[in-house]
């Protein structure tokens, strides 16, 4: 992955930055293009996994549409040339500022989360003269089995519509001459590599869409959320995640009426393994239980541990890799003790000034990045 070429054009440079290859990016696109053209599935591309300008022109290009979950996500989409028609607008709590703008713009779809935001667009749409079309997102119960930050799908979640309160929405719906309503939407969690889950979402789905067909509403489309996880453990085995089998699943189980379409909103699958985070060792600590290596990239840049206790991959991309390992706890310069990238992480033996590559680190990394302790937000490189 970083080749002679890279390494020395790394050395010229301050560090940390993000690392973007864009070559992996176009592939893992077109791969998940593929697979879905395969079934007519539309894929909108989940805007909060990350925003860097180059990677959404990338994703722009391909086709896909943009989900987006605040009104400047949306303008975003907009400034970086998704067609309007392509945008929808999801989250639990979008102000009226925000849902303005967004029937300003002549969205696509609002993802509603609760009956009084139903309220609240239809009241803002008909000011405006507007029907706003909207799709109502559905806690479906079903566990993600991920880890629970990132679970959604459960009663216990502060996501979407309950399933007690769809005649409360239907009823809504019907008072409500400023609405359309064209589909129903899900997202149960993120990082989800076992496909079985995205099987019991499909049986729940079949069954709350045949729900509004009852109740004499008739679904356009199907919206099943993102949630396709990567394989942090091997990025190099993985770089491309099987787009293939994941839309089978939904071709085989997910009931669909004729015309009917399929939405699907990756962000994870489509951008983590073509990101990197760029460190160099400032200091390496000898402690008596452990040895510590300081980085000059921490929690500021790559939350995920610190948050989730999450896993990234970290190899020393400087140090001749045949020797002894030696482990480390690999952590950030930052004043809090949770601020680590890897615990008990193996590698060569490692030296002020060489650089680390804190691997799949393309899908909430930079997009989460904080300037906690007046840290600068640092910036991004890219291979083409
Ligand atoms: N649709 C909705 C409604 C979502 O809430 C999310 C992610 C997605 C789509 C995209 O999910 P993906 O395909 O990326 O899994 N910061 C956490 C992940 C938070 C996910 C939030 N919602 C992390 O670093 O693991």
């Amino acid at each position: 992955m970083f080749d002679n070429n890279t390494l020395a054009r790394f050395q010229d440079l301050e560090t940390p930055f993000y690392y973007y290859d864009l070559a992996l990016l176009g592939e893992t696109l077109q791969s998940c293009k593929s697979a879905a053209d395969k079934y007519g599935f539309h894929v909108h591309y989940a805007f909060k996994a990350n925003f860097n300008e180059r990677v959404l022109q990338a994703i722009q290009a391909v086709g896909f549409g943009a989900d987006c979950v605040s009104g400047n996500e949306v303008k975003k989409a907009i400034e970086i040339g998704f067609a309007p028609e392509k945008v929808v607008f999801a989250g639990v709590g979008k102000s009226d500022r925000e849902i303005i703008q967004a029937l300003d713009n002549d969205i696509y779809c609002f993802n509603v989360e609760s009956v009084q935001e139903l309220g609240v667009i239809n009241g803002l749409a008909a000011e405006r003269g507007k029907i706003a079309r909207v799709a109502i997102r559905i806690n479906p119960n079903v566990d993600a089995h991920t880890h629970h930050y990132i679970t959604t799908g459960l009663e216990e979640n502060k996501f979407g519509v309950n399933q007690w309160e769809l005649k409360a929405c239907a009823e809504e719906l019907r008072r409500s001459a400023n609405l359309k309503l064209i589909g129903i939407h899900f997202h149960i969690g993120s990082q989800i590599t076992n496909l079985e889950i995205f099987r019991s979402l499909c049986v729940r789905a079949n069954e709350l869409s045949q729900w509004f067909e009852d109740h004499g509403f008739q679904l356009q489309i199907l919206n099943v959320g993102g949630g396709f996880g990567v394989n942090y453990q091997d990025p190099e085995g993985s770089a491309v995640n099987d787009f293939a089998s994941y839309f089978e699943v939904f071709d085989k189980f997910l009931e669909r009426k004729p015309g009917q379409e399929v939405h699907f909103e990756l962000g994870r699958a489509l951008v983590a393994q073509s990101g990197n985070l760029i460190s160099r060792v400032l200091y390496v600590k000898n402690g008596l239980k452990k040895n510590f290596l300081i980085l000059d990239a921490g929690m500021t840049e790559l939350m995920r541990p610190a948050l989730y206790q999450a896993y990234h991959k970290i190899e020393n991309i400087s140090a001749d890799a045949s020797g002894d390992l030696v482990k480390y706890d690999v952590v950030g310069p930052i004043c809090e003790s949770t601020d680590w990238l890897g615990k008990e992480v193996e590698l060569p033996l490692s030296k002020r000034g060489d650089l680390i590559a804190i691997r799949t680190a393309g899908a909430y990394g930079e997009v989460m990045a904080s300037g906690y302790n007046l840290r600068d937000i640092v910036g991004s490189e890219y291979s083409e």
